[in-house]
């Protein structure tokens, strides 16, 4: 979706209410750029006044009179600048506000799997990144731009005013330089200079990630290799801005710089031409007042030019940082029925379920009807990228089918209150985060409301006493500081205890051992057995001792189910369950037998 919209535009609608102090902003910028021109003005008074008294000065009316008014006028503009730049950042900085909340709010509403394929990392750099990057547009440049608009119309104004024919010269030396300034940035340079930018992202991108890979670089000697990427971004950086600088900018920055820093240079021909007539009529006087005034008003030319340039760079900027910000506002949503059903019980069901991730040219569940009764645990095994841990995620609308219903409670998932179903469902899995905050926060992330007794009884029935054991707070310790990082196996039961916490009917459990060692696992397996007692279970395991005792097993492969029934029964099949089985004995007996040491079904 392309949004035509002008950025200044797309910033008015996200700055709400706020538009009103941004407009208040820009009117003031407007008046203190007029303020701060007036004291040209006064000096045209000042000459006017010597030329008039000379040779006698001591005559001349109030010289210091106007030198006051110059600076009243001056200081006052200042004053009314500072305040229109208060009310632009005020308007900005709300702005930027505001596009950060409609970016969560909308975060908020997507589906989990979506943070799966953007991370977090990203999602945040884009908005806040994004957000941060409009200011400088609502807080500096359209003031600026304002500010400009008013002084180009003052200095017209003004240029004509005294003497046309000056102030035509001074123009036409604007002129001249306003058009090598955009000779630089139209046609085929504008593509350059995206190149130009583009290879200035490339460095900063190649960086990260030179510094990101340093781990895996220095495990596999790679090291030369790895900075190869590096170096060439900063070599195309460099050869790119040679080429900017060097072969497009010299000569209309030359021609632009000449141009609005001399442009006095161009009233002298005029003056002098214009003298012999002047001096027959009498008015050599006022030319020299005009001409002065020519002379020292030229230099506010180039002021409002550099204003200019800056000004569109900014309209540019902001361009580049709402494309971002849109890439988190199109972020899929989560669809909210507007009439809730209530599941009947704690049943779990596919009915014909299909789903491909996007993009994806196979569906990665191909037509899958299961049933889980309350209470029963349902195991899912197969081969990796069988399809399990997407089966599970559509129990919790990480994602929404593409095809079939998925039911809980003998309901559509997609008819109940999110907030209802997530309170039915408690999930563990292989990669759980745990936030860099006690562990007491951590578990009762499940639950906000459970007292610190709850939480303890949870981690007990995790088997996390001997972790909490050594800790130096306890459950008090933050995690992640003072060296106290849990292993995988510790973090993995520590997601249990939420799980247990959250005492939810519903269990998803993926891969809940994954990280475990036989000593974890033990442990695991013991809170697993409490913690699934009398709940409707769907749990993932490679580990098929884990899944012997299921009601029922589910072989996925390629997305499909290609066997199901009671262990007993699948072992006896002749089939991809009875080969994993096979497969499975032989490595526990490895194991048992110390040879090939670290064969691990995984
Ligand atoms: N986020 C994703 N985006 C696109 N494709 C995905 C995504 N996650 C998984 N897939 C694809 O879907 C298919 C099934 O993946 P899934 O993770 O469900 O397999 P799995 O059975 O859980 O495997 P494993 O045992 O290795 O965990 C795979 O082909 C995988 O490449
Ligand atoms: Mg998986």
């Amino acid at each position: 979706m392309k949004n035509k919209k002008s950025p200044v535009t797309r910033l008015m609608e996200y700055a709400g209410g706020y538009k009103w102090l941004l407009i208040l902003g820009l009117a003031l910028s407007g008046v203190a750029m007029i303020l701060g021109m007036a004291p040209y003005v006064c000096i045209w008074l000042v000459v006017r006044e010597l030329v008039r008294v000379s040779p006698d000065w001591s005559s001349a009316a109030d010289i210091a009179g106007y030198g006051w008014w110059a600076f009243a006028f001056a200081f006052g503009g200042i004053i009314v600048y500072f305040a229109a730049l208060m009310c632009t950042h005020l308007a900005a900085f709300r702005t930027a506000m505001n596009i950060r909340k409609q970016g969560i709010r909308h975060l908020m509403k997507a589906p989990l799997g979506f943070f799966d394929n953007n991370a977090s990392g990203l999602l945040r750099n884009r908005l806040d990144g994004g957000a941060s990057e409009t200011e400088t547009l609502l807080a500096h440049n359209l003031a600026d731009i304002v500010g400009t608009i008013a002084m180009f119309i003052a200095m017209l104004v003004l240029l004509f005013v005294f003497d046309w024919r000056m102030g035509l010269a001074c123009l036409v030396a604007a002129i001249i330089s306003c058009v090598a300034m955009f000779s630089m940035m139209g046609g085929k340079n504008a593509a350059i200079m995206q190149e130009y930018q583009e290879s200035a992202d490339a460095i900063s991108k190649a960086g990260t990630e030179y510094v990101r890979g340093i781990p895996v670089v220095k495990v596999f000697q790679q090291t030369v290799y790895s900075f190869k990427a590096f170096k060439e971004s900063i070599e195309n950086y460099s050869a790119k801005a040679e080429y900017f600088t060097d072969g497009i900018c010299r000569v209309p920055q030359s021609v632009n710089l000449t141009f609005t820093e001399g442009a006095f240079v161009f009233v002298i021909p005029v003056a002098l031409l214009l003298a012999p007539s002047a001096l027959a009529s009498g008015n050599l006087a006022e030319l020299i007042t005009n001409f002065a005034f020519y002379a020292a008003f030229s230099a506010v030319i180039s002021t409002a030019l550099a204003k200019i340039m800056f000004a569109a760079n900014g309209t540019m900027l902001a361009n580049t940082a709402l494309a971002r910000i849109d890439q988190v506002m199109e972020a899929p949503e989560l669809t909210v029925t507007d009439h809730p059903q209530v599941p009947q019980d704690n049943c779990v069901e596919f009915v014909d379920v299909s789903f491909t991730y996007e993009g994806a040219d196979l569906p990665a569940l191909d037509h899958v009807s299961f049933l889980a009764e309350p209470g029963q645990t349902v195991a899912l095994v197969g081969p990796s990228g069988g399809g399990k841990t997407t089966a599970a995620s559509l129990i919790p609308r990480f994602w929404d089918t593409t095809e079939g219903i998925v039911k809980v409670g003998g309901v559509d998932v997609r008819e109940i209150n999110p907030h209802v179903l997530m309170d039915r469902i408690a999930f563990v899995f292989q990669n759980n985060r745990l936030f860099k905050t006690s562990i007491l926060e951590n578990v009762r992330a499940a639950r906000p409301g459970a007292a610190r007794e709850e939480v303890e009884r949870a981690l007990a029935v995790s088997q996390c006493e001997d972790i909490i054991k050594k800790l130096p707070n306890g459950i008090d310790t933050v995690i992640g500081t003072e060296g106290t990082y849990l292993s995988g196996g510790e973090q993995q039961r520590v997601a249990l205890a939420r799980a247990v916490l959250k005492a939810a009917p519903i269990i998803v459990l993926d891969e809940a051992t994954a990280f475990a060692d036989p000593e974890n696992e033990m442990l695991i397996q013991k809170a697993l057995k409490t913690l699934t007692k009398n709940k409707t279970v769907i749990m993932i395991a490679h580990r098929l001792s884990a899944v012997v005792g299921a009601d029922k097993i589910l072989v996925l492969d390629g997305g499909k189910i290609v066997q199901e029934g009671i262990h007993e029964e699948l072992v006896k099949e002749d089939g991809l369950y009875a080969r994993m089985w096979e497969d499975y004995g032989k490595a526990a007996q490895w194991k048992i037998s110390g040879k090939g040491a670290g064969a691990d079904v995984q």
